[in-house]
């Protein structure tokens, strides 16, 4: 964190201040020099920082109505929908919000991605994020299975079933998981207590993500370095957060949109059928969100191997700043990455909807071809394009873009 000469007001203020600066941290929050060109893809930072909480307020507060026990799960959920004074709207913030969450997240990685915010001096932000993704992702899986719905059973049962493909241990590591020979009562109920406590995790190492941010400052549109900070950025307080809280307020009215219009319509019609260890639903699929993912679990016909590139799929992105190792960040002035970063946003979106898909015929075949692609993505273009690839001139400062001649000739910034 940048070093601070804060020195508050009052005497009190002041007592505090030197035992613990607390005060001196919301000044660098408040004057943290944030650069003048950030646009709004720059302000999914703060919307996950508010989904984060709103997921954990509105999640505490469903543990105060919901029943972690096989037998009466289900029916605790529908008496939250009924009976428990608004417990359809927060039931419905917290399975919406999870979708949003996961929408949030995507837009944040790909920005990213699209101005190379994962490279040096950044890695260590970007590493933090892998984690809590993946960490996301646990929480998000281990959360649909608590209504015990149908989706809910089974999901839970495929998922979990993955790990007895380990060679020699899986069978005794998944009957651990389960605490018993099926999911049952224990797997629900360690669902449930993981389920509470992985988002605390997760604040703390969004804590830690924001922390490594203040180190280096943000990237930028451009990805260029800030030459003359007192030039090329504004303070935090008031040009962002107003802009961040303009973006959340948009944001707010298509989560809304959701909570209030569609509440099901990301939802699975079948985890409104109680879990029912007798009857297998004809189509098992994860939340929209896991899908890329699960076309890749199911890509290859081996379990083992399924597991193995679902892990690495998610490993191979820790790497990610090694890989590319191109010196300019941002695509603008990367032309043949931007082809190939979109070539990449429409593999992920093939890969989500062969994940929809049954996995056989032909939707396999593109699901195979999608993964393929995936992992050349990672393991071959980018390494060959940060190669060869012939950047465009970068402009000399931040504001160079948008200046006009005589403005140039005016600041240097
Ligand atoms: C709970 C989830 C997350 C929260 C609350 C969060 C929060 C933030 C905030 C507040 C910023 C600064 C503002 C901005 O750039 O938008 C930021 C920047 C960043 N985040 Fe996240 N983040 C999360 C997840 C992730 C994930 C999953 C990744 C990548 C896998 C990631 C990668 C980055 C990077 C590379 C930056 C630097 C941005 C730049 O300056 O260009 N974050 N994050």
């Amino acid at each position: 964190m940048s070093d601070h000469t804060y020195t508050p007001s009052s005497k009190f203020g002041k007592w505090f201040n030197d035992r613990l600066p607390l005060l001196s941290l919301s000044a660098h929050f408040r004057e943290y020099p944030t650069p003048k060109n950030l646009n709004y893809w720059w302000t999914f930072g703060a919307i996950l920082t508010f989904c984060l909480v709103a997921q954990i307020a509105t999640g505490i507060v469903l543990a105060m109505h919901y029943v972690a026990h096989a037998d009466l799960a289900f029916d605790s959920i529908e008496h939250i929908m009924r009976d428990v004074n608004y417990g359809w709207l927060l039931r419905y913030l917290h399975s919406n919000g999870s979708s949003m969450f996961f929408l949030a997240v995507y837009v944040h990685i790909f920005r990213s991605l699209f101005y190379g915010s994962h490279k040096s001096p950044r890695e260590i932000i970007w590493i933090l994020g892998v984690l809590i993704y993946i960490l996301m992702m646990a929480t998000a899986f281990m959360g649909y299975v608590l209504p015990w719905g149908q989706m809910s059973f089974w999901a839970a049962t495929v998922i979990t079933n993955l790990f007895t493909a380990i060679p020699l241990i899986g069978e005794s590591i998944t009957t651990w998981f389960w605490g018993g020979y099926a999911v049952d009562n224990p797997t629900l109920n360690r669902f449930y207590s993981l389920h509470y406590l992985v988002p605390f995790l997760i604040l703390g190492l969004v804590i830690l993500h924001i922390w490594a941010l203040h180190v280096p400052g943000n990237n930028n549109p451009t990805g260029i370095e800030i030459k003359q900070p007192s030039k090329g950025t504004i303070p935090f307080h008031p040009h962002i957060t107003i802009k961040d809280l303009f973006a959340l307020l948009v944001f707010l009215i298509i989560f809304l949109g959701f909570v209030f219009f569609s509440p099901d319509v990301l939802g699975h019609p079948d985890n409104y059928i109680p879990a029912n260890p007798m009857v297998t639903p004809y189509h098992i699929v994860p939340e929209w969100y896991l899908l890329p993912f699960y076309a890749i679990l199911r890509s290859v016909p081996d379990k083992l191997g399924g597991v193995v590139l679902l892990f690495a799929s998610l490993l191979i992105l820790l790497a990610l700043p090694w890989l590319d190792r191109s010196k300019v960040r941002s695509a603008v002035f990367r032309p043949i990455y931007k082809q190939f970063f979109w070539l990449f946003v429409i593999d992920i979106l093939v890969l989500g909807y062969m994940g929809a898909m049954p996995a056989e015929g032909t939707y396999l075949l593109i699901a195979r071809i999608g993964t393929a692609y995936y992992f050349l993505h990672f393991l071959i273009i980018l390494p060959f394009v940060s190669l060869v690839e012939k950047t465009d001139p970068l402009p000399a400062s931040i504001s160079e873009p948008v200046l006009t001649e005589k403005d140039k000739s005016d600041v240097s910034e």
